[in-house]
């Protein structure tokens, strides 16, 4: 039966605490693909290290965080192998492979590449990792042999990139086997529905602009964090009628709040009958029914971090085995294989 079940694979970096934005642009979808695919998620430390290497002494930490959120918020180490990118060193040896048989005009034109190296300017990211960084995504996806990969808007170019690279290999390297020619198959990625989560001061919620709510923010934090959020511009007073469609923190009630809080904010902010700091309120006690089971969960596993650690290694166990077998095909193909071959007294002239 899990045969039969399609592969899903993905990655987050690890950027520590996640946020609300993380939740709902991934985290939660990623819990509820649980039941239907054979899941494997990682965290990807040494894709942080593509723009964090000068300074390495959070890395470990970060990786942490985001694994005990990962727990928090549902992912199940029973139904999913859950485990740290840099504890499975086959991603590092696939990674060096494709490096050889990627064009350098492929990832000289990743949006995400071009991006980056104009609008990060504090970092020095000439460097040859930055530049094969959707290399090792390529790697990360097809040494599991993934069907489907859940990402964002921004990460289709690097899984269009993983195809192609897909495609390369197995034109340059078949196997003899008679089932299946070819080593990989060609992961699709599967576009997480992005809902439009504004952070306190209005713009997308992202660790940089610092406007986030994290999961782990207790109750009068987040209370805080929504009294000092921006709503709509033109509401000035109280008696001032707002429109919840142009208001940050409309926004957030869309996205958590049931259907009759949603009545009550659409009709209470357009005739002023509320106002902002009630409907903040309202909203509050929304993300708080989101939060507190997160953070009851998140807080057995602070309790007894081992724990979580534990959980993670098996997973890496796991992970390695198929990564093995994997690249026992990849080194078949190549013809490299670790087996013993006696040399070719004809010296080549075939
Ligand atoms: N690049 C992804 C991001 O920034 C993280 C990632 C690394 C990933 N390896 C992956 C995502 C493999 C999907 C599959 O979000
Ligand atoms: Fe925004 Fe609510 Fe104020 Fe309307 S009442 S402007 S939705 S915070």
């Amino acid at each position: 039966m899990t045969e039969q079940r399609k592969r899903v694979l993905s990655g987050m970096r690890s950027t520590g605490k996640l946020h609300l934005g993380n939740f709902v642009g991934a985290l939660d979808n990623w819990v509820r693909m649980q039941d239907q695919y054979d899941c494997f998620f990682f965290v990807a430390d040494w894709h942080a290290l593509t723009t964090d290497y000068a300074d390495t002494s959070q890395v470990k930490r970060n990786s942490m965080d985001v694994s005990l959120d990962w727990l928090a918020a549902g992912l199940d180490p029973d139904r999913s192998t859950l485990f740290i990118q840099s504890h499975v060193p086959q991603h590092a040896e696939l990674h060096l492979l494709f490096s050889m048989i990627t064009p350098l005009g492929w990832l000289e034109r990743v949006p995400s590449y071009k991006e980056q190296r104009e609008n990060i300017t504090e970092k020095d990211l000439g460097t040859y990792g930055f530049l094969g960084y959707p290399v090792l995504q390529a790697a990360d996806i097809l040494i599991y042999k993934g069907d489907l990969v859940p990402v964002g808007e921004d990460q289709v170019p690097h899984v269009e990139l993983t195809r192609e690279i897909a495609r390369r290999f197995n034109q340059f390297y078949s196997l003899t086997s008679p089932t299946s020619a070819v080593v990989f198959p060609e992961p699709q990625p599967l576009l997480t529905p992005a809902a439009k989560l504004p952070g306190t001061d209005g713009r997308k919620m992202s660790k940089s602009y610092g406007n986030t709510i994290l999961l782990t923010d207790p109750e009068p934090v987040v209370r805080q964090k929504l009294k000092t959020m921006m709503t709509d511009p033109a509401r000035v007073r109280r008696t001032d009628r707002g429109n919840p469609d142009v208001c940050p923190v409309g926004d957030l009630h869309k996205i958590f709040s049931d259907r009759e809080t949603n009545a009550r904010v659409d009709s209470g902010c357009r005739t002023a009958g509320i106002g902002c700091i009630e409907c903040k309120k309202w909203a509050a006690d929304s993300l708080m029914r989101i939060l507190d089971p997160i953070q009851a969960r998140r807080k057995k596993y602070e309790e007894n971090p081992r724990l979580a650690w534990d959980i993670l290694e098996s997973g890496s166990e796991k992970a390695k085995k198929v990564a093995a077998q994997t690249m026992a095909e990849v080194r078949d193909a190549m013809g490299m294989s670790l087996a013993f071959e006696a040399p070719d007294r004809a010296g080549g002239a075939k």
